[in-house]
């Protein structure tokens, strides 16, 4: 199976920090403090419901990496067409819910645009979800199958990777071959607190598991000083590199 365009070359291009602050003020602190010891940005709905759209063009317009973490999800017709601007916005990930529809939806419009830069990631199950969430919702679990037959589906919809907690990674990769890109939060460096994730992992942990792509969010930005709680990611990534070839 051939490689994905979007697999990441080096430990800082895997590191996805996670700008989850209400004010574009205090995003733009965050950047100027981590600037060049990331990879990716990562701009949430809270962010986004605050002029967090205009400040992700300005850093994509920057030449930052920016991953719109915007989990869509509608009928077809809205899915292509808000795809279709999405990839007019110069991001380079953008999520929405694995439904197989959504995806296919999401897929046409990213193909109507031509744009081969975007990234379009399936959600497969909220980290935050448990089985009893699950069955609440409708579904019947266990997640771990649930998780499995969305991973399929995106592969059949042909997206440019999944989100999933690292702790599924292992059982996905064979699903997913090299294709597409697995994107993993829940990660906390060794020594951080777990806070309201679930099922976490280390950074090195994550990556021996064959993340791709590790989304950190308040072990950075709550630091006193995220340039080196970014560094610490990094070593730790460049740690299980070393033990398994990029
Ligand atoms: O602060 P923390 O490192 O837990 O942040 C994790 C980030 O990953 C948050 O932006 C959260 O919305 C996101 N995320 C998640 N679980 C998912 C999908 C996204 O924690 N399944």
């Amino acid at each position: 199976m051939p490689k994905s365009r979007f697999a990441p070359t080096s430990a800082r291009e895997r590191l996805v920090f996670a700008l989850d602050v209400p004010t574009v003020r205090e995003a733009e602190a965050l950047v100027k403090q981590t600037d060049g010891k990331v990879g990716v940005y990562k701009i949430g709905m809270e962010l986004q419901f605050a002029g967090g759209l205009e400040f992700a063009r300005d850093l994509a317009a920057e030449g930052r990496k920016i991953f719109l973490d915007v989990k869509l999800h509608d009928i077809d017709n809205t899915i292509t067409k808000a795809v279709r601007n999405v990839a007019k916005m110069g991001m380079t990930f953008v999520t929405v819910h694995a439904y197989p529809k959504t995806m296919r939806a999401a897929v046409e419009g990213l193909a109507q645009e031509g744009n081969p830069d975007l990234c379009l990631l399936g959600v497969t199950v909220l980290t935050s979800m448990d089985e009893a969430d699950l069955c609440a919702a409708g579904y019947r679990g266990p997640i771990a199958e649930v998780v499995e037959a969305r991973a399929r589906d995106a592969r059949d919809a042909h997206m440019g990777g999944i989100v999933c907690a690292a702790t599924e990674t292992r059982r996905l990769r064979p699903i997913l071959g090299d294709e597409l890109v697995i994107v993993t939060p829940g990660i906390r460096p060794p020594g951080n607190a777990a806070g309201d994730q679930r099922r976490v992992m280390t950074p090195a942990e994550a990556v021996q598991a064959g993340s791709d792509y590790l989304v950190v969010g308040r072990p950075i930005s709550q630091a006193a000083d995220p340039a080196a709680a970014a560094e610490a990611v990094i070593a730790d990534i460049d740690g299980a590199l070393e033990a398994v070839p990029a």
